[in-house]
């Protein structure tokens, strides 16, 4: 199975399970807007508790804000977004589609790297053990003639990202022949910069009253930073955490939750005395990557990707990209903002945001080290991390969620083994032992293999069975979802053994 079909399995999985819907489905669904179902809810609300829990309780100087989506409109001239929140838009004139210019380009670049590839591929058939790939690369006159051909419009592109140069992008779209995927023309207009903020307008008709809905959710953090310095008589260095919805008008498609138009942010700002920056830029990275290698899913797949070509207000930076079924892409960014932020909402609020240092007796405006993820794409790498289709010794093929344990929607499944002789009481009584400790499910339906697929499917880690012998001698059989090891435990040991997987407070341990 190809990545790209696994991906596609995945998205109908998501579906079918209810962990993800795309929005208004009645209505033929919404581009690049997606729902949480009943189980994506609760996975996402583990995700975001994994994080706020590591940052607020485990860093004793970090504490957090819930600040609104609205906020001046200053605040987003201040931030740079109004100005400089930008993407180049081209559109197709037959078909009336809108797309971005530096994504049709990378597609192209993609398509030429496949080619490569399916050389490469084709190499190894024909000389099997012999094959030596990187030889290969160097003399096939396929592969040369694709890779002088890349390098050529790959440092063309760069060229025109570094300059900023719109019409060297559309030249880059004409010069390749790129077509429009839905008109197959090439009839396209100018490359023209769009705004990616989404405005609304205020309570009154004033063009000074346009409010946008917040593309961060750090500018909130940055204009909440007096007042909790102050009633959180906070000493520098500290940090402010957050989580909250941010919305851009991305234009995309066919990336599922990976970019949306509204999705969800966790940031942390962390302010430090000038000069030292750096030492904190390096110690976050540590701790973010820490974060997500304590998850169990494969430090392999997690990477650092630094910034060569660094945002104007950032001294340092770095993505944390995950493998994805589609490749390494960005899942968190780091970044050293020095004092970009602060300073700006200085000058333009005119109210001072100074920090008097007690141990060097100066005032000064405190930097910044950023970290910023995605809860959704959190949600993505674990989900796609996670998903595996298994080949059973009886010939069956399984479908199972390996979740980690304290992310899982559904921690525990109550199932009496049949519907009659008193065995749902039993289970019921078993239900009101677990209810208060962990999310369960209760399910008397279809057999009981049929049972504990469907278990599998959304990631449950345990399914306790309850049968006749309960009834005797008060045990039960625990099924573990990913050895489907059966053992038979006493009621009354069950909150501990499950408790000991699947509560949160032990991956925090591991950190
Ligand atoms: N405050 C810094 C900031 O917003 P960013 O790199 O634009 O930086 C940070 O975004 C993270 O937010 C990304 O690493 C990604 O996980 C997530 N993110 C950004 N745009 C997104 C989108 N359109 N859909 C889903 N997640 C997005």
């Amino acid at each position: 199975m190809t990545q790209d079909e696994l991906f596609k399995i995945l998205v109908a999985h998501c579906k079918e399970y209810g962990f993800i819907f795309p929005s208004s489905e009645i209505y033929d669904g919404l581009a690049a807007v997606y729902d949480y179902g009943q189980m994506g809810v609760e996975l996402k609300n583990n995700i975001k508790r994994y994080w706020w829990e590591a940052m607020t309780r485990l860093n004793e100087n970090v504490v957090g804000i819930d600040s609104c989506v609205f906020m001046h409109p200053k605040t987003w001239v201040a931030s740079g977004h109004v100005a400089a929140f930008n993407d180049p838009l081209i559109d197709n004139k037959d078909s009336k589609k809108r797309y971005r210019a530096d994504v049709l380009i990378e597609d192209y670049l993609s398509k030429i790297e496949e080619k490569i590839q399916k050389e490469v591929d084709k190499g190894r058939k024909r000389f099997g053990d012999a094959f030596d790939e990187a030889k290969f690369k160097e003399t096939n006159p396929n592969v040369l003639r694709e890779k002088a051909h890349y390098d050529e419009v790959h440092a063309r592109y760069k060229a025109a990202e570094d300059a900023n140069d719109l019409e060297a992008y559309r030249q880059i779209i004409l010069d390749c022949g790129i077509v429009c995927p839905i008109s197959g023309t090439k009839n396209w207009t100018e490359v023209r910069q769009f705004n990616l903020m989404f405005s609304t307008q205020g309570s009154t008709t004033n063009a000074d009253d346009k409010l946008y809905l917040r593309p961060e959710t750090a500018q909130g953090i940055f204009v909440e930073y007096l007042n909790v310095q102050k009633t959180g008589r906070m000493k520098i260095p500290f940090g402010i955490a957050q989580i909250g919805k941010a919305f851009r008008n991305e234009i995309v498609a066919r990336q599922f939750i990976f970019r949306m138009k509204e999705f969800e942010q966790m940031e942390m700002e962390f302010f430090v005395r000038p000069g030292t920056e750096m030492e904190w830029f390096r110690a976050w990275k540590e701790n973010r990557m820490k974060w997500h290698v304590n998850l169990g899913m494969g430090a392999e797949n997690y990477r650092f990707h630094d910034h060569e070509k660094l945002a104007h207000y950032a001294n340092a930076a770095t993505d944390i990209e995950f493998h994805f079924p589609f490749g390494f892409k960005e899942l968190e960014g780091i970044h050293s903002r020095t004092d970009f932020d602060l300073g700006n909402h200085q000058k333009l609020s005119g109210k001072k945001i100074q920090y008097y240092d007690p141990e060097t007796g100066e005032s000064y405006v405190p930097y910044c080290v950023e970290t910023s993820i995605g809860v959704d794409r959190m949600f993505l790498a674990v989900l796609s991390h996670s998903y595996k289709q298994e080949q059973l010794e009886n010939g069956e093929t399984r479908v199972v969620l390996s979740i980690p344990a304290p992310l899982a929607p559904v921690k525990v499944a109550i199932l009496p083994l049949v519907k009659k002789d008193g065995l749902p009481e039993k289970a019921q009584e078993v239900v009101d032992l677990l209810k208060y400790d962990f999310a369960y499910q209760y399910d008397e339906k279809d057999s009981i293999g049929k049972r504990y697929r469907r278990q599998d499917a959304v990631g449950t880690p345990f399914c306790v069975t309850v049968d006749h012998d309960t009834l005797a001698d008060g045990t039960v059989t625990l099924r573990d979802r990913d050895t489907m090891e059966q053992t038979r435990v006493k009621i009354e040991d069950l909150p501990a053994i499950i408790g000991a997987k699947v509560n949160m407070s032990n991956l925090l341990r591991g950190l």
